[in-house]
């Protein structure tokens, strides 16, 4: 299965902020925004990603991740020059997508908690249409909204809605099998003007090959999109991570524990960053699993 993560957008909620930099570049915790979503795609076991971005970010990001061999993953960029709606990383990514499954991942969207991994690569094994993930919220006015039967089955799709008819929104992580290529290029833009995620998953719906999994009330799924969401994204991670003494979302650690890595590997990517705390907790990890 391939990986695409959208790190595109102006981010003008958090102006002047994002206005020099990209916004998933920006920290969350100790580490930079894309981290998170990177760190899904890895425990999902996808090692072929490509990196949607702003044209005038694409440096930056090649700076921060390469080619992705340090980490045993072959990382690719691909730009969006304007932001034209999720579904758009879709067909600038057809290429890259091929004749398989996809997972798309939001560049800005924080997931944490127990036996995510688990609930990942078993959704992700044999993708026949597509695999939400629906997260309960207080305001899913904000969010595509979704509802699912007894089997867990998706019912109904909505983007933003005024009367929502569930709190559970759909997170910004989408599983597709090949369809979805079709399905994007026969899409109609929105009166936004962008090609909406939630118009590809509602023909999936329409079809019956779509399903919510439902990550419950005991997990994390963060905003990161306003100041203050992003300061509280950072605060969450840094109570856990002090705490429990682990990491959320390192990725040297991820690599190594996939055996996308060896230790020695792992070692020398945390002595490039020795002088900070992260550097010396990556050379820890390599020295204790090593
Ligand atoms: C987008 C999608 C929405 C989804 C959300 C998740 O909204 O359109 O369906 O719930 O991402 O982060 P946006 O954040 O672009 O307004």
């Amino acid at each position: 299965m391939k990986g695409i993560i959208l790190a595109g957008g102006a981010g003008t909620r958090l102006h002047p902020i994002t206005i020099g930099t990209s916004k998933q570049l920006l920290p969350v915790g100790d580490k930079p925004m894309i981290y998170y979503p990177l760190s899904v795609l890895m425990i999902a076991g996808i090692r072929d990603i490509l990196i949607v971005t702003n044209p005038a970010d694409t440096p930056r990001f090649r700076a921060l991740l390469g080619d992705g061999s340090q980490l045993g993953l072959s990382i690719t960029y691909a730009e969006q020059p304007s932001p034209r709606g999720i579904a758009d990383a879709i067909l600038i990514g057809a290429e890259h997508i091929g004749d398989g499954p996809v997972a798309l991942i939001l560049g800005d969207n924080i997931f944490h908690g127990t036996n995510f991994s688990a609930t990942l690569t078993e959704n992700a094994r044999d993708v026949r249409g597509c695999v939400l993930f629906g997260y309960p919220v207080n305001d899913p006015r904000r969010y595509g909204v979704g509802e699912s039967d007894a089997n867990g089955d998706l019912v109904s799709i909505e983007e933003k809605p005024r009367h929502p008819r569930s709190n559970r929104a759909i997170t910004g992580l989408y599983l597709y099998d090949n369809d979805v290529v079709d399905i994007s290029k026969n899409l109609r833009p929105s009166p936004r003007g962008e090609l909406e995620i939630t118009d590809v998953n509602r023909v999936y719906l329409e079809r019956g090959r779509a399903r919510l999994v439902n990550l419950g009330r005991g997990f994390a799924w963060l905003d990161t999109g306003t100041p203050k969401s992003l300061l509280q994204a950072g605060q969450y991670v840094g109570a856990l991570e002090e705490r429990q003494g682990v990491r959320i979302a390192c990725i040297e650690e991820i690599a190594l524990r996939m055996g996308f890595i060896d230790a020695d590997a792992c070692h020398r990517l945390g002595s490039r960053m020795a002088a900070s705390d992260y550097g010396s907790y990556v050379m820890a990890i390599a020295a204790e699993l090593g």
